[in-house]
């Protein structure tokens, strides 16, 4: 069995204030959770520090934004894997569509992130997914494809998660249906070549659609965005419940 990584990605949302205030809300919550599941929080760099004192010793892990190739110098508004550390950050996304699409970041670039990531102990939580035009056009895979082969190169792949996010559903209330989402992380588990890749559904997952994905024999988890600055939503879907097929 493979482990269920479930992380709320709380984008450029949350004061250190608001963090604390959704934390004592959420960890009620989430006293009962099976130990089957590990449950990551990602706020912005402001954060960690104070989430990462309040939540000492309990069983939610951190996890940052982003992570620079270098370990220091001249690259303003960068941050590094050392200074993530430091603050008990265990995971870290590389590759979201956001700085892809603002940035315009590249697949290299991503690839190079996430090995600064792994040479310093990190996670890397590498994002991949096919925009609106590529899907309608029927490029999904061969976009996949690519993304994966580019940005996995040379990658650890037992000390890495993907995350397989279509832009088309981030952020719109459209999750992929949870059998196409599933034909396309059974793709990526076959191209990665490691059967144990850790593979997470990004996109619009909300209380009502977690249950369903995470019946799905290629969804070992999810990143969620909006949803997890609710304190009663996120706990939910971190609390999704298996079901037997009738
Ligand atoms: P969403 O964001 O859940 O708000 O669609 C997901 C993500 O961007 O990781």
């Amino acid at each position: 069995m493979r482990q269920a990584f479930i992380a709320g990605n709380w984008k450029m949302h949350m004061t250190c204030a608001a963090a604390l205030r959704f934390l004592e809300d959420f960890l009620p919550q989430v006293t009962e959770t099976p130990t089957d599941r590990t449950v990551i929080l990602i706020p912005p760099f402001t954060a960690l520090s104070s989430l990462s004192s309040a939540m000492h010793g309990g069983r939610i892990r951190l996890g940052a934004q982003n992570v620079h190739w270098d370990g220091d110098g001249a690259y303003t508004g960068e941050i590094s894997a050392p200074m993530l550390t430091e603050h008990g950050v265990r995971y870290v996304i590389v590759g979201h569509s956001e700085p892809r699409k603002y940035w315009c970041e590249t697949d290299e670039a991503v690839n190079r992130r996430a090995h600064a990531a792994q040479k310093e102990g990190l996670t890397p939580i590498v994002c991949i997914g096919e925009s609106l035009e590529q899907h309608q056009a029927g490029e999904t895979d061969a976009v996949i494809h690519r993304q994966v082969e580019a940005g996995l190169e040379g990658l650890e792949l037992d000390s890495l998660v993907v995350a397989y996010e279509p832009l088309w559903a981030i952020g719109t209330g459209q999750t992929c249906d949870a059998s196409e989402a599933n034909r396309i992380c059974g793709l990526i588990r076959q191209w990665s070549g490691n059967p144990e890749l850790t593979i997470q559904y990004g996109g619009s997952v909300k209380p009502g659609t977690i249950d369903e994905l995470m019946h799905q024999s290629h969804i070992d988890g999810v990143l969620v965005g909006g949803a997890s600055l609710d304190p009663d939503a996120f706990a939910r879907i971190v609390n999704y419940q298996s079901f037997q097929e009738n």
